[in-house]
């Protein structure tokens, strides 16, 4: 009963998606859950085509994955319907009765939040004021919109049962460990807790049913918003290294440091990974551009690997060498780290 759960280590925009999306075409789980809400971008690149997803889980890739929306999750009814269409995944995609709905007044409440904008900088997508309306318990969820009818299940019972029936499932988490709400750099943070604990109470499974915990870190580190962020680098510096990034949802411009062995430790601590993914290794170490196994790795790329999974105690299993979500050195098969 593999039940997998994939989050991020840093500031969000680890990669999870392309992570995500690369186990849905390797493992074909039966069931990937997205948890977290639409202030969140999961970019898929697969066989020449972009997908920056805001609310479907990154699995859909593979046709034969059953898509889920966490109970604990939020979505946005036109986002949705967009990105169903978009992916071609109409008749597989499920929407807990519970999930939570934003609506366009959530928006303009957090747009008009000049702390919220300004101060923070939220991505105002609506997220935060919709968890407000759901503590005060008069959030509206899916059951309660007609347009959902046909998408509705219970999506904990599905879990399950699918785990019961020895089924693998993927839950993929959103944002990173330091933008949690309880764990992170408070009050620069997202409005929920994105660790793993944080991202399977989403869902509704036990922790005794977690077979994996998956923590992706970035080759380098990245925020967008407000907060500190330790070693951050000058602009001029980030595009020198070719680490210039632009946030999916917003387009802002990511700030970016170098791997930060501090953060990794307490990120570790939190989510007590059993596999680490590394993504945009290529951006550090572009003669490992493409490569998908570790023996055409170069000597330099395989020992920093080899230094970070010892100094953490984790090993690392995926390695992302490219854009594509198969671009990727796969290690679960091989043997490596402490
Ligand atoms: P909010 O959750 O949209 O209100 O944003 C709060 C903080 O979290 C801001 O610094 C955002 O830039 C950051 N944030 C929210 N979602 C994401 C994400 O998916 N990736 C990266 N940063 C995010
Ligand atoms: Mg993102």
């Amino acid at each position: 009963m593999p039940l997998i759960v994939v989050v991020g280590g840093w500031f969000g925009d680890e990669g999870k998606g392309k992570v995500v999306s690369y186990l849905g075409l390797v493992d074909k789980p039966s069931i990937c859950v997205r948890t977290g809400s639409i202030n969140a971008g999961h970019t898929v690149n697969y066989n020449g085509r972009t997908w920056k997803l805001r609310i479907l889980p990154s699995c859909f890739v593979n046709e034969t994955t059953r898509l889920m929306i966490a109970p604990g999750a939020l979505l946005k009814v036109d986002v949705l319907f967009r990105e169903i269409e978009e992916t071609g995944s109409r008749g597989r995609v499920w929407v807990d009765a519970n999930t939570g709905v934003i609506e366009d007044r959530h928006v303009e409440s957090e747009r008009s939040n000049e702390y919220l904008m300004k101060v923070i900088g939220s991505t105002g997508q609506g997220v935060g004021a919709a968890m407000v309306d759901r503590v005060l318990r008069v959030l509206k969820t899916a059951k309660e919109f007609p347009e959902l009818r046909e998408l509705i299940t219970d999506v904990s019972k599905e879990v399950n049962e699918e785990l019961d029936r020895g089924g693998e499932v993927i839950i993929e988490g959103t944002q990173g460990t330091f933008l949690s709400l309880y764990h992170g750099t408070y009050p620069f943070v997202t409005s929920r807790d994105t660790t793993a604990a944080g991202v399977i109470s989403e869902v509704g499974v036990s922790p005794r049913l977690v077979s994996d915990v998956i923590l992706v870190f970035k080759a380098y580190v990245t925020r967008v918003g407000a907060g500190e962020l330790p070693g951050e680098l000058s602009m001029e510096e980030v595009i020198a290294r070719g680490w210039a990034e632009r946030g999916t949802v917003t387009g802002r411009p990511r700030r970016a440091a170098p791997f930060n062995m501090d953060l990794a430790r307490r990120a570790v601590m939190l989510n007590r990974p059993t596999q680490i993914a590394i993504t945009k290794f290529d951006a550090l170490f572009p003669d490992a551009h493409g490569k998908k196994r570790w023996d055409d790795l170069p000597v330099e790329a395989r020992r920093w690997l080899e230094n970070i999974s010892e100094a953490l105690r984790v090993p690392i299993t995926l390695i992302g060498t490219g854009e594509d979500s198969m671009d990727m050195i796969d290690m679960r098969r091989e043997v490596m780290g402490p």
